[in-house]
């Protein structure tokens, strides 16, 4: 019965992947099923009636704010201002936070393209790359340098061991960050929620990084599927953050001891469900090491060391440690010691 959940889990994080496999831009413009135009609400379309303008589509390149820059002086600031808090009644203020992280960037592209209330569309002005590029220079008035260089940092040390160095994925079920198609309907608070909260085998990160660090992770992470450069702006990449982590271990979790039988069989099967979705990913299905620096388990000595130092291996799956999350948002104690006590069984 366990072992079928477990199968059962397999084959749905399979399907995951399939569903969000890493798929790279295409060579020219994709059109992609279009919203009716805001414009023609009042006469719906027919079934056989055919948008009589360019449908959406996604640029060959990444969008880069740097080009939209011009764009938007020329059409946009006289009504949206220099610095983009609008200067029309009813244009919002795109630098105001609470509202930006709610908004969407294919929303963004529907609205100039399509335009809505007072402002005109800009299909016919606009080429479909020229429309992602202004967007983008937009969004950017939702960020600074400084927050994507927070973020950058907070990402290479967190996220890229699962997520890749370049945000297309590099474990089972991770989205393709840098596809446009996949990420353009996603809010910043979309975003924020999972990485709150967690998903699957992705931990959670509410306790481990600050509201602000997250949303800054978050918005650093919107920068693998456009440009964020600005014209003449001198991106300084400051070195990495070096802090070494206090391993400020709770004491809680050093002084104590396997409340199961390190043989408990249900434990262990409960531990292997856990260990297959959440930690054989690094550590090798077999227990046998993945990633560098996990150790081998199938190695009696190191068993039997995961045996006398219980209370510091748990504080390492609760805190986490260099490259592995900490799993205590995620897991209870008591499901964390039942992933122990499979660990275990490696090497007995
Ligand atoms: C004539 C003034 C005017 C011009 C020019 C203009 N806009 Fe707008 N824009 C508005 C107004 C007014 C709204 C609010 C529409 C509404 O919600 O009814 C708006 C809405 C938007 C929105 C969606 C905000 C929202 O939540 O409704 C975006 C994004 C946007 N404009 C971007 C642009 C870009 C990019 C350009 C240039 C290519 C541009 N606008 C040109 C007046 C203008
Ligand atoms: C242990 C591996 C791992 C680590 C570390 C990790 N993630 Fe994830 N993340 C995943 C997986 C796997 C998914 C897909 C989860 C699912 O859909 O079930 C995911 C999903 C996400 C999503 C949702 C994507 C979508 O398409 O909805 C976001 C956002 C995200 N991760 C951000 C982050 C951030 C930010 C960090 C670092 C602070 C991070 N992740 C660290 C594995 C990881
Ligand atoms: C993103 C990859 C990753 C994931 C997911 C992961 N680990 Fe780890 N784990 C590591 C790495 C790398 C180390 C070595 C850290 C070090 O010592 O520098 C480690 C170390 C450990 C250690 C301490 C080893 C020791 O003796 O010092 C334990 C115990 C452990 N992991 C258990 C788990 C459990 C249980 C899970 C699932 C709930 C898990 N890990 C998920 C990468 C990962």
């Amino acid at each position: 019965m366990i072992t079928k959940i477990a199968f059962m889990s397999s084959v749905v994080i399979l399907l995951l992947a399939a569903c969000s496999a890493p798929q790279s831009l295409p060579s020219g413009p994709t059109p992609i099923p279009t919203l009716i135009p805001a414009t023609d609400l009042g006469s719906p379309l027919t079934e056989t009636a055919q948008p009589s303008y360019p449908i959406q589509s996604y640029p060959a390149r990444l969008p880069s704010a740097e080009l939209g820059f011009p764009l938007y002086q020329a059409h946009c600031a006289s009504c949206h201002g220099d610095d983009g808090n609008g200067v029309v009644p009813g244009a919002r203020n795109f630098g105001d936070l609470d509202y930006m992280r709610g908004e969407t960037p294919a929303f963004f592209y529907t609205t100039v393209a399509e335009g809505r209330g007072e402002m005109q569309g800009f299909r016919d002005e606009l080429t479909s790359d020229e429309l992602w590029d202004v967007v983008f220079y937009v969004w950017r008035f939702s960020t600074d340098t400084e927050t994507l260089n927070l973020g950058q940092n907070i990402y290479e040390e967190n996220c890229q061991v699962c997520h890749g160095l370049d945000g297309t994925g590099a474990v089972l079920g991770a989205a393709d960050f840098s596809d446009l198609r996949v990420v353009d309907d996603q809010a910043p608070r979309d975003f924020y929620l999972v990485t709150t909260q967690g998903k699957g085998s992705m931990p959670a990160w509410q306790g481990r990084l600050s509201q602000d660090e997250r949303w800054a992770v978050i918005d650093y992470l919107r920068t693998f599927s456009y440009d964020p450069s600005l014209p003449g702006e001198v991106v300084e990449q400051p070195p990495p953050t070096t802090v070494p982590e206090e391993s400020g271990c709770d004491p809680n979790y050093l002084t104590q001891t396997n409340p199961f039988d390190w043989n408990d069989s249900a434990a262990s099967i409960a531990g292997q469900v856990i260990y297959d979705q959440a930690c054989g990913m690094c550590h090798g299905v077999d227990g046998s090491g993945g990633l560098p620096g996990t150790p081998d388990y199938t190695d009696a000595a190191v068993a039997q060391d995961l045996r006398s130092n219980g209370g510091e291996k748990l504080c390492v799956v609760a805190e986490g440690k260099e490259s592995m999350p900490g799993w205590k948002e995620t897991l209870t104690e008591q499901q964390m010691w039942e992933v122990l006590t499979y660990l275990y069984s490696f090497g007995k």
